[in-house]
């Protein structure tokens, strides 16, 4: 049966270890100049319905490097932007591709899109969940701090797509997870009901009692992509949900910095924060390029 990448708690601990331990193993080939073209020959395609940097160059460059191409498809150029039925162009791009890859507004149509494709679905970002990029995350956690279990991993502001995907794959390799939130903006119910059932995991108002002692430091953006409108609102909302020195301060001694980037200087994060640990930050952009060839891999070879 064909596997899908929507979700990561769809995936056990020891697949996502898995996938970090080749994601490391491409990293290292891709180093060193080893020629690794584990998908000769197959093609990919990205269905884009939200803007992307990361999330495109990488898949893009990651089929490159296996041997494959990869197709960018604009949501506003293809038929699906004009309503064709998402379960139509499943079964039709199923006809041409190895593998699709979909960012998208809701979860539900990357679930129907895979329900109907009988090639690999991956999730490049939905409104709810983002795990590509905790792959990603992961593995330049896993660089720098030489390990996950048992480490404190502290998400400071808006309950989004991010955290709902650093909460499920923070908990699953036996990270404690900790999100200061405020309270109408808090991740996933049922996420957090999981979480804290499954694993170490406390969600609160109090940003210095959630980054007290973390390890890991990370936040996102105040405002997600397609809430453009609630800017204004959020800025003001979120004015004290922010990485900077007072945070730094209660960590962990060592304690790293993630964003999964594109980053708002002087809104989530500091420019002085953020230029402090811009080799953690950059490492982790990098990181997705491997970290999405392991997931290609894996449901394409
Ligand atoms: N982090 C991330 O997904 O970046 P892009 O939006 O640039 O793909
Ligand atoms: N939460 C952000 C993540 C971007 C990578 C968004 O959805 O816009």
């Amino acid at each position: 049966m064909k596997k899908d990448f929507l979700l990561l708690s769809q995936y056990s601990r020891e697949e996502l270890l898995s996938l970090l331990a080749l994601a490391a193993e491409l990293k290292e080939m891709k180093k060193s100049g080893e020629p690794h073209p584990l998908l000769k020959g197959k093609t990919l395609g990205m269905i884009f319905e939200k803007a992307s940097t990361r999330t495109r160059v990488s898949f893009e460059v990651g089929m490159y490097d296996l041997g494959g191409s990869a197709l960018f498809l604009s949501g506003s150029d293809i038929q699906l932007g004009r309503g064709e039925p998402v379960e139509d162009t499943a079964r039709v791009l199923s006809r041409y591709l190895d593998g699709i890859m979909i960012r998208t507004f809701e979860q539900k149509k990357v679930e129907t899109l895979a329900r109907y494709a009988s090639i690999p679905v991956i999730n490049g970002l939905t409104d709810f969940a983002h795990p590509c990029q905790v792959i990603a995350d992961l593995l330049t956690i896993q660089e720098h701090k030489g390990g996950l279990e048992g480490k404190t991993l502290c998400f400071i502001g808006d309950g989004n797509n991010m955290a709902n995907s650093l909460i499920v794959g923070g908990i699953k390799v036996g990270m404690k997870v900790r999100t200061a939130c405020p309270v109408n903006y808090r991740p996933d119910a049922g996420i957090m009901e999981w979480a804290a059932a499954n694993g170490d995991y406390v969600c609160t108002d109090d940003i210095a009692a959630a980054a007290a002692g973390a390890d890991v430091l990370y936040t996102d953006v105040w405002a997600s992509m397609g809430q453009e409108e609630e800017a204004e609102i959020r800025r003001k909302v979120f004015v004290k949900y922010q990485i900077n020195d007072a945070v730094l301060a209660v960590a962990a001694p060592e304690a790293m910095v993630l964003h999964c980037l594109p980053a708002h200087r002087g809104e989530e994060i500091t420019a002085e924060v953020l230029e402090a640990h811009a080799d953690e930050i950059f490492d982790e952009a990098e990181n997705r390029l491997h970290a999405q060839k392991a997931i290609m891999v894996h449901l394409m070879r």
